[in-house]
């Protein structure tokens, strides 16, 4: 009979996931509230085959080579930007991620934070809560329309199609985006969405919510001259990471007007946000809450334990991201 594989769970996971988990695997389970510093992280994944991470273990290919043993990354997460995927690639690492069951509770979060964005939800809470709240006038908290209005996306994946679907179908929007590749015409006639130039997108959309994932091409790739191109009535949402967007040139448009508000759930550096943004009435701010649903996450949980299962079990794991290396 093999030996009991041995598998580190580096953050704390639902308890029927952990007992899946320690049913076939020696587990060395980390239930604290915060992450392991990354010298812990290397210590405990010493002699380990498998990982069960989220999002804020950084595997980086330092690490992959102070453990020699680890054979499995499953990440509890969509966005696999905190893994050297590459470096996994080149020692035979296999990673896989949590995508499709995430996608509609995201989109939903999305679109929440659009609303609340431009119908100023944040500012009139803050204000009923602080004894703000004196007289109805005619342009008390009058923010911007969402319905009939122009909803530009960024980055038209799985998430930004559940979006464009809410718009499109619930608020009468006008659907336009920016991909690095075009949608099939089927699905752009489904959800009657334009694609354009990333400048004309900014140029034209009233909403424009970023979806796109985060990588060296992708930083920053909203900074001074994109939000210059935008209208002064336009919301910016960030759903996707928080390094998409320079937050210095964000935090100065949002200042000065030039744009009329953003919403933000992730953040450069989360969870330290940026202390110019926590001053401005015209940003509202979740603490990466995207997923954040109970079924979701026991969902994504469920399927990041079914990944590292079927890899350290010989089968083929239901969502790789380096499939490459099952077949080679
Ligand atoms: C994801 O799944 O990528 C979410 O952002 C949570 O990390």
């Amino acid at each position: 009979m093999d030996a009991v594989k041995k598998i580190l769970v580096a953050r704390r996971a639902p308890a029927a996931v952990l007992d899946k988990l320690s049913a076939r695997f020696d587990v060395d389970y980390h239930d604290g509230v915060m992450p392991l510093a990354a010298d812990e992280l290397r210590a405990r994944l010493q002699g380990r085959a498998g990982a069960y991470i989220t999002g804020t273990e950084r595997i980086s290919a330092e690490l992959l080579d102070a453990c020699p043993d680890l054979r499995v990354v499953s990440t509890m997460s969509v966005g696999y930007n905190h893994i050297d995927l590459a470096a996994c690639t080149a020692r035979r690492v296999l990673v896989t991620n949590t995508p499709d069951v995430l996608t509609e509770t995201t989109a939903d979060l999305g679109f929440a934070l659009l609303m609340a964005t431009a119908r100023r939800m944040g500012e009139g809470e803050r204000l009923l809560r602080d004894g703000g709240w004196k007289s109805w006038s005619w342009d008390f908290l009058a923010g911007q329309d969402v319905h009939g209005t122009t909803l530009g996306i960024l980055g038209m994946g799985r998430i930004g199609q559940a979006i464009a679907r809410r718009g499109r179908f619930g608020f009468g929007m006008k659907i336009a985006y920016h991909n690095r590749s075009r949608l099939a015409p089927e699905t752009e006639a489904e959800l009657g969405a334009r694609y354009l130039s990333k400048e004309a997108l900014l140029s034209q959309a009233d909403h424009l919510v970023l979806v796109l994932p985060y990588s060296a091409e992708s930083h920053h790739c909203i900074a001074a001259a994109e939000l210059a191109l935008m209208k002064p009535t336009a919301t910016l949402i960030n759903i996707a990471r928080g390094g998409i967007v320079d937050e210095d040139a964000l935090a100065a448009a949002l200042r000065e007007n030039r744009i009329a508000a953003a919403g933000l759930d992730v953040f450069e550096g989360e969870p330290r946000v940026n202390p110019v943004l926590l001053t401005l009435p015209n940003v509202v701010l979740t603490p990466h809450i995207g997923s954040a649903t109970m079924p979701t996450r026991l969902a994504m949980a469920g399927l990041a334990a079914d990944n590292l299962i079927a890899a350290l079990t010989g089968d083929v794991p239901p969502t790789p991201l380096n499939p490459e290396i099952l077949s080679a």
